[in-house]
């Protein structure tokens, strides 16, 4: 399977291997450990402005991609949805509105103050999503954006996933994906490698930014994802592309 850490890396305290003058020769990514390390400390570097750099880096199109993910889940009102990797709790926040119950989770206590912040109401739970404090089929739903390439051990998250879910349990995953079109493709990558570590560096973090182009590294291919979610309790699997390809959703049902 591609991806989820090819090579070993050293212990990164936030990113410096994309900060030093060696960046130009894309050293590895870091990997186990030291990726959650890496990953925890740099959202809390980054909160303060993170909702704002994704609405200006997508044109305000997350929003949209975020009430899809939702929306497929295709639960009612009264059901209770976890938010994993909750961030700032912008997932959290369109559950309520559907009038859903809603949970955070994330590894990060910068972003979950934000999601307090931003909603005191919803509970929310510092935690990795690979050993999350809850009892076997406790909720209905499960939904993540933007985490599956900042996630250390996908198929520790999947496993989870399906314990804390109730059998016929919905989930979905949102994440970044590369369009396939060769011009869609061009303008992407231009947009995703330079424009946004460029912007990124300039309101927020440079290294967080320049992360968040290489992360996709880590993700494995839509049909390995689906082949992954099969193995680990879910059924009726479905990949769909956003805008293009340059998003994509997972949804599946608990078995
Ligand atoms: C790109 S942000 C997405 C936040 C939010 N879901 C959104 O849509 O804006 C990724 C989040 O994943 C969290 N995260 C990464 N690995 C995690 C893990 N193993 N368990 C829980 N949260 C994790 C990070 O702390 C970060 O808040």
């Amino acid at each position: 399977m591609r991806s989820q850490a090819k090579e070993k890396a050293p212990g990164l305290a936030h990113f410096p291997a994309l900060d030093s003058s060696e960046a130009t020769l894309e050293p590895a990514l870091p990997t186990g450990e030291a990726k959650t390390s890496a990953v925890r400390a740099m959202f809390d570097t980054i909160a303060q402005r993170y909702e704002l750099l994704n609405g200006l880096l997508t044109f305000g199109l997350d929003r949209w991609w975020r009430l899809a993910c939702v929306d497929s889940l295709g639960l009612g009102s009264g059901a209770l949805v976890l938010d994993l990797a909750c961030g700032t709790g912008n997932v959290s926040r369109i559950l309520k509105r559907r009038f859903m119950g809603a949970l955070g989770v994330d590894l990060s206590k910068g972003m979950l103050e934000r999601a307090r912040l931003a909603d005191p109401s919803t509970p929310v739970l510092e935690a990795d999503g690979s050993r999350l404090p809850l009892r076997e089929g406790s909720v209905d739903g499960l939904v993540s954006a933007f985490a599956l390439r900042n996630f250390t051990d996908l198929q520790a998250i999947f496993h989870e996933a399906a314990r804390v879910l109730r059998p016929g349990g919905r989930v979905a995953f949102l994440d970044v994906a590369q369009p396939a079109n060769p011009l869609l493709g061009w303008a992407h990558s231009i947009w995703f490698n330079r424009a946004v570590p460029l912007i990124g560096g300039l309101l927020s973090d440079r290294s967080a930014y320049s992360y968040l182009p290489r992360s996709v590294e880590y993700l494995p291919t839509g049909s390995e994802i689906v082949m992954l979610m099969e193995s680990t309790g879910f059924e009726h699997v479905s990949h769909r592309l956003l805008t293009g390809g340059i998003t994509q959703l997972l949804c599946a049902t608990r078995t």
